[in-house]
């Protein structure tokens, strides 16, 4: 018993935002981000739009490609680093707005690696004959954690010329490096049971270290505080995550490459034998960088950061999506997918389609 990707969707964030708007509300340029990152423009929710609000565009689109519906669903898988709320998680939330009956349904936060373990996840409850249709989930809306007021929100629809607040462009300009890299969608995928052939996934191998989880962390707003929000971490701005860059840009090349060579070794299988690699769009220049340690040519490799930025859990989703509707992966094409996020963690499945 294996779990196959019986059909994928995605659901984009309406509001198009360029590299040039950013720079309208804080010390940035479309040259340094494009340059640094691949990113060109992303997507963003308007406010009040929320991670299970995408997610559920998401689902009903994979539902309709793998001719099901919700009612059809034994299980949810929901990666998510920007939930609705503290608690309850998303998986149920959806579960109720797509009409599946009460069933399990799994709330991880694997952050980059979310799909990756999400996928290994839906994979064991099939192959274990606890459910025959898995709902995997990457979704994500990242707007919120922009530290942002009305009045650069504002700007950066183009509606508002005025200069921002006194010391808003130095708030928005000292988190730059993070707020640019960053955009809101949610992708899914339904996995069903097959029996027989040798579609579906195949592998994966998930890992977590947690050695340096604080060089790409949010350092404040939780229960290792108490009470867990208050004024003081609010002045400080710790609901803001903390990234050492250089740091995580280093890891994420080495681990990435480490895990792709990792399952191709245990699946006897090499570079030549893959249709195509689907990466974390965390940065563009840290999948060439992948791209050269594999020695991958240019048509196995897919991008779309300049698109959509940074997802986190909805990057490999969405590739797979794009990939599959644009006939770039066909039925019987070996795929590679391989991540890295914070926690750190980091990980690679292998998938026929
Ligand atoms: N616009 C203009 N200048 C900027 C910006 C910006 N948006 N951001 C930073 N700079 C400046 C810095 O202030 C610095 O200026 P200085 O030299 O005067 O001090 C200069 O550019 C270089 O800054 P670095 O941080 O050293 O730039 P770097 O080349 O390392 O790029 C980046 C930064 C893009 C963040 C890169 O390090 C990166 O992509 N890291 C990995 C990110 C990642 O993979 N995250 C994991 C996924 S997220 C998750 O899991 C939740």
């Amino acid at each position: 018993m294996r779990a196959v990707i019986a059909g994928s969707g995605s659901c984009i964030a309406p509001k198009l935002v360029t590299n040039d708007m950013l720079a309208r509300i804080m010390d940035t340029s479309d040259e340094w981000i494009r340059e640094r990152t691949g990113v060109e423009q992303r997507y963003f929710v308007e406010k009040g739009t929320s991670t299970t609000d995408l997610a559920e565009g998401a689902a009903r689109r994979a539902l309709e490609a793998a001719g099901l519906t919700g009612a059809d669903l034994d299980a949810i898988v929901f990666a998510t680093m920007t939930p609705d709320h503290f608690f309850p998680g998303c998986g149920g939330l959806l579960q109720h707005r797509l009409g599946m009956r009460p069933g399990p349904c799994f709330d991880i936060r694997q952050q980059c690696s979310g799909f990756i373990y999400g996928l290994e996840l839906a994979d064991l409850q099939i192959r274990a004959g606890k459910a025959r249709t898995v709902l995997l989930v990457g979704a994500e809306v990242h707007s919120g954690f922009m530290p942002w007021r009305e009045g650069s929100w504002a700007r950066l629809d183009g509606h508002v010329d005025a200069p921002l607040a006194e010391g808003e462009w130095e708030v928005n300009t000292r988190t730059r490096h993070l707020s640019v890299l960053f955009g809101d969608a949610a992708a899914a995928v339904v996995l069903t049971a097959a029996e027989d052939g040798d579609r579906g996934v195949i592998d994966a191998m998930l890992f977590a270290d947690g050695a340096e989880a604080d060089k790409l962390c949010v350092p404040g707003v939780g229960f290792r505080h108490r009470p867990y929000v208050d004024d003081g971490q609010l002045a400080r701005a710790e609901f803001v995550p903390v990234m050492d860059g250089r740091h995580v840009f280093r890891m994420a090349t080495t681990r990435m490459a480490e895990a792709a060579q990792a399952i191709l070794a245990r699946n006897g299988l090499a570079v030549g034998d893959l249709r195509m690699v689907l990466m974390h769009q965390a940065n563009r220049r840290i999948n060439e960088y992948v791209q050269k340690a594999l020695g991958l040519p240019e048509d196995k490799v897919v991008h779309n950061i300049h698109k959509y930025a940074n997802t986190t859990a909805g990057t490999i989703p969405l590739l797979w999506d794009e990939c599959v509707r644009e006939g770039r992966v066909r039925p019987g094409d070996l795929v590679l997918m391989v991540a890295f996020g914070a926690g750190m963690t980091w990980g690679a499945a292998l998938v026929r389609a």
